[in-house]
């Protein structure tokens, strides 16, 4: 088994994922790029081992159950075990999203890759996490699945636009993962929630106000948590975030 911390960062292709990976990588660790699209994942894979970065593909379509599948075991053939898993993809959905005129199917499939998914993607690889010595998993959420900044007085421009699947999509995610902490306290797993803030990417059109860079900093943190770090929260780089 390698000696190296082995990782695997969803969606690590392109955006915040791709930081993460970056970031890592820049700590010596052996990362694997999850990514759906053989050719974006090739590039990114080149493109951080032209940086130093330690890194290696892994096809992974968080939608699709055998996919999942077969990433653990090429994680399994590869690393013997996985340290930390960082569950980054995620998508908007299309846009505009009215609650009064959404189309069910967008909230069906925002669901189905920002909760289901890295449920999908956690279950494939928990026989792995479980035979690393400080397993750590970090879901990146939003700010925007806040009730606390969606409601009353606090609502404000970190609750973004009215957004009916991609906001409750994250909330969705917030409340999982709390069920995974609950499980999992008394064990060496730790799992907690990162913001990024609002970031330069495809998801927004590229409208943030922050580097991928600066947002892949929260999730990098909460991967190297030491082993008496925290369980079961959601942070962003200011603290942590109100549910
Ligand atoms: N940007 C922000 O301001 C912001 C704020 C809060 C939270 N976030 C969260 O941060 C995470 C990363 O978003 P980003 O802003 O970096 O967006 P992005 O640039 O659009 O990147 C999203 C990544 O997820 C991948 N992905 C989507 N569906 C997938 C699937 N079914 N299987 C595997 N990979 C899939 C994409 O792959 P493809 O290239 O194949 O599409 C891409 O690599 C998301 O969870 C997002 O909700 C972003």
């Amino acid at each position: 088994m390698s000696e190296r911390t082995i990782a695997l960062v969803t969606g690590a292709n392109k955006g915040i994922g791709y930081e993460i990976a970056a970031g890592l990588g820049a700590l010596g660790w052996s990362v694997g790029i999850g990514a759906r699209d053989d050719q974006r994942r090739k590039d990114a894979v080149e493109r951080l081992r032209a940086a130093g970065v330690d890194a290696f593909e892994v096809p992974l379509d968080v939608t699709d159950d055998a996919s999942a599948t077969a990433a653990a075991r090429l994680i399994e053939d590869q690393a013997g075990r996985l340290d930390v898993l960082v569950n980054n993809a995620g998508i908007a959905g299309a846009m505009p999203q009215e609650p009064t005129r959404i189309d069910p199917a967008t909230i069906r499939t925002v669901v189905e890759t920002n909760v289901i998914g890295v449920i999908r993607v956690t279950n494939a690889m928990m026989p792995l996490l479980r035979r690393s010595a400080s397993p750590r998993i970090v879901n990146m959420s939003s700010a925007v699945g806040s009730l606390t900044r969606q409601s009353g007085r606090a609502a404000d421009e970190t609750a973004g636009p009215v957004a009916v699947a991609y906001a409750p999509s994250k909330t969705f995610l917030n409340a999982v993962t709390l069920q995974y902490a609950r499980e999992l306290r008394g064990t060496n797993i730790l799992v907690n929630l990162a913001c990024p803030g609002y970031v330069a990417t495809d998801l927004n059109g590229f409208h943030g106000v922050r580097t991928p860079e600066q947002g892949a900093a929260i999730a990098v943190k909460l991967a190297t948590l030491p082993d008496d770090g925290p369980t079961g929260r959601f942070f962003e780089d200011a603290g942590e975030v109100p549910w």
